[in-house]
């Protein structure tokens, strides 16, 4: 129906007979001439209807915006003074000697360049939100991306290899989602969370090297970069060791931020242990564009008079540490009560602070409401060790060691972004060396920090039993500008190991065999090495179209609350329905 793209037409084109097809942009009509901006995939182009040729004419009048035409035209010169050069196409216009409605549209629900439309409304009319440019750039970005990753992977010899969505639970910390079974009443599937299991039952297999852009489901809470359904580019080696696995994995990502933004990406990238990332930054995932780290000062504390710092001072569960802001005398009193509040949020009682106006003025010369809880020794101390200097201030976070990480490691990002800290370009790095465990306070019990498929370091088996909290796991996570791209693991490919992390998490040798007692089986019958990681490709797109959540880097997302506006999913279901999955629903109580 056409011969060219709307969004390719430029002074190549011009004096050619040309046929668009798209959809009706702008229609404006200039008193005795109409010019209707054409839309499709490809970009914009202006058609110019003018009465001389009175059938076209006529039918230009009609049409309204979100029209679909057929346009006969030929490419000119736009007319001196009317060349718009922040328009691929703003070097020429098509005179429209025949116009064809293909279809019409009613006044649609959104304006295409309205930029306030509710989020709701644009998941509703999700068809049209996509037809807005930038949209059509993100999933055209997100087709391309996937394709360099094809392309990658497949010159090293991956298999992109499908695993079922109707399968048993894997555990990956979040809640499942269940499908019923119909010809097993009472019995339900588990949507993946993802194919964990399957890929290490590949390894097995002597597929060697596999990968799969796929699909996984997480009944969980959701946040700017969490969807119930998301997609993993999933991974899964056998007989290489970490070091060759990030490598190879690095060695992609770089390719990928090479050909898609023409970015290079440091090489290596940085790698820092668990406990570094915790110790300085308060978080495994750190956003390493902000120049801020936090600064122990426990040890300065323990004899102090403040409770609120001897306190944790003397608590091994405990930490203090610091920020120092540069320049952060700036900061107004009301300023500091708003971080305070921020602070808060991460269950932080407060947010000490001081003032650093004049150093040589010593006491004199700082500003501070703590001030005179603390020893001239210690104070010293405190200016030595953050490095403070005239200008600046230095927050202080006292609290359980978890309060203080998570609520100093949020304001770092906070005040780089608020105070223009923030460097330009990507920081990504390696996080090596997680702890295998924690301790669960709240169940008396210890979880996997990965999975429990992931394998404890060599040297560290003899901790499985006598020390799990200081037993270090093979595991790595991939980290981009704050955002946690991808984790993975050397995993565990020997059958006594695996019975012994599982012991080690509490479930019984009983709970094992019903829930995995398939990969205890296949470990006997001959398991490599092996070892993988998965990315979350939604997070990545958002990195790479430098959209603000997952969602914009998707065709079609759930809202906050994991619903679908657009087809109204979840949905209730008729009685027939449920009673053949031999299902009866319970009223909630209220
Ligand atoms: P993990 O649970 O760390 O590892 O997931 C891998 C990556 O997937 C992304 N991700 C998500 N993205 C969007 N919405 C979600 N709800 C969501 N949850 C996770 C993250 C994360 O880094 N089987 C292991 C991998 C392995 O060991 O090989 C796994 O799933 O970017
Ligand atoms: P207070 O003794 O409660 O008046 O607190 C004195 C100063 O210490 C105030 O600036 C508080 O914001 C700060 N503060 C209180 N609790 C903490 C805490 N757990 N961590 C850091 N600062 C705190």
């Amino acid at each position: 129906m056409r011969t060219h793209y709307c969004g390719h037409l430029n002074t190549s084109h011009l004096d050619q007979e040309v046929e668009l097809c798209g959809w009706v942009h702008r229609r404006r009509d200039h008193g005795g001439v109409i010019f209707v901006d054409l839309r499709d995939r490809e970009g914009l182009v202006q058609v110019v209807y003018d009465p001389d040729r009175p059938e076209s004419f006529a039918v230009a009048e009609q049409i309204r915006s979100e029209y679909v035409l057929r346009v006969k035209g030929r490419v000119r010169h736009r007319p001196e003074g009317t060349v718009n050069p922040d328009m691929p196409t703003g070097a020429v216009e098509v005179l429209g000697l025949d116009l064809e409605v293909l279809n019409k549209a009613e006044t649609p629900p959104i304006q295409l360049d309205d930029e306030d439309t509710s989020e709701e409304l644009r998941l509703r009319y999700r068809y049209i939100d996509l037809r807005r440019p930038e949209m059509q750039q993100r999933i055209r970005l997100r087709a391309r991306v996937t394709r360099e990753l094809r392309r990658y992977l497949d010159e090293q010899g991956f298999l992109d290899i499908e695993t079922p969505f109707l399968t048993k639970a894997t555990p990956e910390g979040a809640r499942d989602y269940l499908v019923p079974s119909r010809t097993h009443p009472g019995h339900f599937f588990a949507l993946p969370q993802s194919p964990q299991l399957f890929k290490q039952l590949l390894m097995m297999s002597g597929m060697d090297r596999y990968y799969q852009i796929v699909r996984c489901f997480r009944d969980e809470d959701l946040r700017a970069d969490r969807q119930p359904e998301f997609t993993q580019l999933d991974i899964e080696t056998s007989f290489l060791d970490e070091d060759a696995l990030m490598g190879l994995m690095e060695d992609m990502i770089r390719d990928v931020f090479a050909q898609v933004l023409d970015q290079s990406l440091p090489n290596p990238f940085p790698r820092i242990t668990y406990a570094d990332a915790v110790r300085r930054f308060g978080t495994d995932r750190p956003d390493l564009r902000v120049p801020l780290e936090l600064v122990d000062l426990g040890d300065l504390m323990k004899d102090v008079e403040f409770k609120v710092f001897a306190g944790p001072a003397n608590d091994p569960k405990g930490r203090i540490a610091a920020l120092r802001l540069p320049k952060g005398c700036e900061l107004t009193r009301k300023e500091i009560d708003e971080y305070t509040k921020f602070v808060g949020i991460y269950g932080a009682r407060g947010l000490a602070y001081v003032k650093v106006n004049e150093l040589a003025k010593g006491r004199d010369g700082l500003q501070s409401p703590i001030l005179k809880f603390l020893p001239d020794a210690v104070i010293d101390s405190i200016l030595q060790r953050t490095g403070a200097e005239d200008g600046d201030l230095v927050f202080f976070g006292a609290d359980k060691a978890q309060v203080v990480n998570e609520s100093l490691g949020a304001l770092r990002v906070k005040l780089g972004e608020d105070r223009g800290l923030v460097e330009q370009g990507w920081k990504p790095l390696w996080v090596v060396d997680f702890p295998m465990f924690e301790w669960d306070d709240r169940d008396h019990r210890w979880v996997s920090l990965h999975h429990p498929f992931t394998s404890p370091k060599e040297e560290h088996l003899d901790l499985l039993e006598s020390d799990p909290g200081a037993c270090h796991s093979r595991a790595y996570d991939m980290v981009l500008n704050g955002t946690e791209l991808g984790g993975g693991s050397i995993r565990i490919h020997r059958q006594e190991i695996q019975k012994r992390v599982f012991e080690l998490l509490g479930i019984s040798e009983e709970e094992a065999e019903r829930k995995f007692g398939f990969l205890l089986t296949a470990l006997k019958y001959g398991c490599p090495p092996h070892g993988g990681i998965a990315f979350g490709l939604d997070r990545l797109m958002m990195l790479l179209a430098g959209a603000a959540s997952i969602r914009e880097v998707i065709a079609f997302p759930k809202t906050q609350t994991a619903a679908c506006p657009l087809t109204s999913a979840p949905s209730e279901v008729d009685a027939g329905q449920l009673r053949e999955l031999s299902i009866q629903v319970r009223k909630s109580q209220d």
